[in-house]
């Protein structure tokens, strides 16, 4: 299929529209960011790695269950999407301490939290995508009671089958950021990505970090990372 006009172009990914007026192309570059754009760099064939670790994922959503926006991968580099208007809030879920939540609330990198935490942030790169909570994101009108507890539900229900799958793979899921859009006939669908840009993982064993944490920190074997949850997700 043949990409027409580019809609969006963003840190990791460019999207375009196509011959099909429901859906866009998504093409995943190698640009790889941190710290809100603060921290640029590149990361070789990690556009590869991601549409097709994201195939992965998206696919073992859909056998449970999950809507997604995923309709079919195209090529190395290409995925074919729903259209969709995102909702301009991301949704984090976190298993494990790490990141933002364990320097905010003093909390020790590792430490496994009693209860599973989902957070919500305002998309907004100028911003520095603050914190929200329930009561901003209705002010602000970025959606409603109902749909954002929709949104807490299916970023619940996504954790428990990406943590087990993952664990049958020696990965531990620490963290993960989902975006949701909704289809021109109202429903609301997984979209972005879910990949080692947007997940924090860790091998179950020795705790090494298989993420962009390797990019964020400077711990080098960046594309091996990504390289090896592609392997383990796809080994049977
Ligand atoms: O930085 P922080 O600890 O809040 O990130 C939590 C999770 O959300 C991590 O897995 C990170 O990769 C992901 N994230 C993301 N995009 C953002 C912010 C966080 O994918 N803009």
């Amino acid at each position: 299929m043949q990409k027409g006009q580019m809609v969006y172009e963003g840190k990791a990914k460019r999207v375009y529209e196509c011959e099909r007026d429901d859906a866009y192309i998504v093409e995943f570059k190698d640009d790889a960011t941190a710290f809100n754009g603060q921290k640029k760099g590149s990361i070789t064939k990690k556009g590869v790695y991601n549409n097709a670790i994201s195939t992965v994922f998206f696919d073992w959503l859909k056998q449970e269950g999950i809507v997604t926006h995923y309709i079919d991968t195209l090529s190395e580099r290409e995925m074919l999407v729903k259209r969709v208007r995102i909702i301009p809030v991301e949704v984090v879920t976190r298993n494990v301490a790490a990141g933002t939540l364990a320097s905010r609330l003093g909390l020790i990198e590792g430490e496994k939290l009693k209860q599973t935490v989902v957070e919500f942030y305002l998309k907004n790169d100028e911003l520095g995508d603050p914190l929200i909570n329930h009561s901003h994101a209705v002010a602000l009108e970025l959606a409603t009671r109902e749909e954002l507890d929709h949104l807490e539900r299916t970023a619940l229900m996504i954790n428990d089958i990406l943590y087990e799958r993952l664990h049958t793979k020696g990965v531990l899921l620490v963290d993960f950021k989902l975006e949701f859009g909704v289809t021109a006939e109202g429903e609301i669908v997984l979209a972005d990505e879910i990949s080692p840009d947007t997940c924090r993982f860790w091998d179950e064993q020795t705790n090494e970090k298989l993420d962009k944490d390797r990019f964020r920190r400077d711990l080098g074997r960046v594309e091996e990372a990504y390289q090896e949850i592609l392997h383990r997700i796809q080994n049977k």
